[in-house]
């Protein structure tokens, strides 16, 4: 395979949805919503007609302290959504317009 050749997607949207027993000192992605916002995510790109991404759900991201996490590659950009309107946002400025959702996104050192 050469680097001209397209890509079978364009983008994937890893989201952790690991559950970790109550009381876990990292947490996890799972108590606050993961599952949830990554089955609005998959719903919501298929209403939007977005064809060429696709949304995966994910284990344990290493950033738990900081969940939910999602991580889209090939930028490797991570956000934390905490509703629907930050996955509504993240689709439409992130996936459709190429921008970022700045408020949303986890630092790179963190
Ligand atoms: S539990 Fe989601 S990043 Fe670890």
């Amino acid at each position: 395979m050469t680097a001209e050749q397209p890509l079978y997607f364009r983008q994937h949207i890893f989201c952790c949805t690991n559950q970790r027993p109550p009381g876990h000192k990292r947490g996890c992605c799972a108590e606050k919503g993961a599952e949830d916002l990554r089955n609005y995510m998959k719903k919501r790109a298929k209403e939007m007609g977005i064809k060429d991404i696709r949304v995966n759900g994910a284990g344990c991201l290493d950033r738990c302290e900081l969940g939910p996490c999602i991580v889209v590659y090939p930028e490797g950009v991570w956000y934390s959504p905490k509703n629907e309107a930050d996955i509504d946002e993240i689709l439409v400025k992130h996936v459709q317009q190429g921008g970022r959702v700045e408020r949303l996104m986890l630092p790179p050192s963190e």
